[in-house]
């Protein structure tokens, strides 16, 4: 049986009650399954109230979403690999919103990705086109990479792409790096099975419907 990666992006999501809402609602159900990582990823701010509430959740694990490229000094506002280390294993590095929303380029993905190496983060690395692949400057030397291909029209669209677009994507990926390949872009507890079904592909990567924990744990199910 595969490995699957199911991850949740809150994005700029939640305040603190109702994540602890949310953590309580999803901790309440029994959580059997072997064959699944799943890595919830909410703001900065709301890593501790996970780490701290996740101790005993042997199977759930925790990513930021997003990194300084710079490391620790004087960068204002920025969260640096060192301190991202001390709650989280995995970061979301290049994601769609960030590439279009904070300009940021294939030289500062490749330096947050170098970051994330240093401190010992798995990165997932968002990229909404193959060309995002080949135009890459990143170099990985040790660690795992997860890639997450999120087509720009299926990101908060209610718009899935189709599987089979998907699986030759997850495939071409798969040519060029050594990486898991996760299919995101409205995936929800209906569609899922779609993706995760298919051999080149990994795992998914939620946004919207992992807000709901209920509807996120229908996802983990079905996968
Ligand atoms: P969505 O977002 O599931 O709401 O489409 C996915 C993502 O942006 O990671």
């Amino acid at each position: 049986m595969k490995k699957l990666f199911i991850i949740a992006n809150w994005k700029s999501n939640n305040d603190s009650i109702q994540v602890k809402d949310w953590i309580e609602r999803f901790t309440s159900h029994d959580l059997g399954f072997t064959n699944k990582e799943i890595i919830i990823c909410p703001s900065f701010v709301h890593l501790s109230i996970f780490k701290s509430s996740f101790l005993n959740h042997k199977l759930t694990s925790l990513g930021a979403q997003d990194i300084s490229h710079f490391d620790e000094g004087s960068y204002t506002g920025e969260v640096n690999g060192k301190q991202i280390k001390e709650f989280a294993d995995y970061v979301i590095v290049g994601h769609s919103e960030r590439r279009t929303d904070f300009n940021e380029t294939h030289e500062i993905i490749a330096q947050k990705i170098a970051m994330a190496e240093k401190y010992n983060l798995t990165p997932i690395l968002c990229v909404s086109s193959l060309d995002q692949i080949y135009n890459s400057k990143f170099v990985i030397h040790n660690s795992e990479l997860i890639v997450a291909y999120e087509p720009l029209s299926a990101v908060g669209s209610g718009n899935p792409d189709s599987p089979e677009n998907a699986e030759k994507v997850a495939i071409n990926i798969k040519k060029e790096l050594n990486a898991f390949v996760l299919y995101g872009g409205s995936v929800n507890s209906d569609n899922v099975k779609s993706f995760t079904q298919i051999a080149s592909i990994d795992g998914v990567l939620v946004g919207r419907a992992s807000l709901d924990p209920f509807e996120f744990l229908e996802i983990i199910k079905n996968a």
